[in-house]
């Protein structure tokens, strides 16, 4: 049994071989390092020289305004899209879909929990959301919301100056072009 971590979200995943992607926040495999090799992206230290100071961390202060709105973005559209998805696995009228709605909503949560690490600050309380009773409205609705956090973090990795901050994004930007191809699985 071998000690993985995903250097994405920061969580360790056990297993005989690393998955092809995180259980936990949809990275792709190329971001899941063994154990020891691993730099998570919440861990990573900015230089002494460059902080003038030996505190060692990236938070807070460190990180330019604009990622620091770019960030505050991201979390306000994973938080709306946790609480959409668990919406639309209490109105899914089957096991898979409800399960594959359930699964999404944990996914962008881990998401809104990165980004809280990232700035370093706590989570606020999730509005709940509604959602359409029908299951097919409900993937249109997936499809757009997947659509416009794509192109969101297309943007916000191009803007990024921090190498982790553009790390999430690229990675973000992969995993909800996962989504999209998953729900299109379906229509
Ligand atoms: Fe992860
Ligand atoms: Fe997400």
């Amino acid at each position: 049994m071998n000690l993985y971590i995903c250097e994405i979200c920061g969580d360790a995943y056990i297993g005989e071989e690393k998955p092809t992607d995180c259980p936990f926040c949809g990275a792709r495999n190329n971001f899941i390092k063994p154990a020891d090799e691993a730099k998570p992206i919440t861990e990573e230290k900015i230089p002494a020289s460059t902080r003038g100071d030996d505190r060692s961390s990236t938070r807070g202060g460190e990180i330019s305004e604009l990622s620091k709105n770019n960030l505050m973005e991201t979390l306000a559209l994973e938080t709306r899209a946790n609480a959409m998805y668990l919406c639309m696995a209490g109105k899914a009228q089957d096991y898979k879909t409800k399960a594959m709605y359930k699964r999404l909503a944990k996914v962008e949560l881990e998401h809104a929990v990165i980004v809280t690490k990232l700035l370093g600050i706590s989570m606020s309380e999730i509005k709940t959301e509604t959602c359409a009773d029908e299951t097919k409205e409900n993937f249109q609705k997936t499809i757009k919301l997947e659509d416009h956090a794509v192109e969101l973090y297309k943007k916000f990795t191009l803007e990024a100056v921090e190498p982790n901050i553009r790390k999430f994004f690229g990675a973000l930007v992969q995993v909800e072009a996962g989504h999209i191809k998953l729900i299109k699985n379906y229509l």
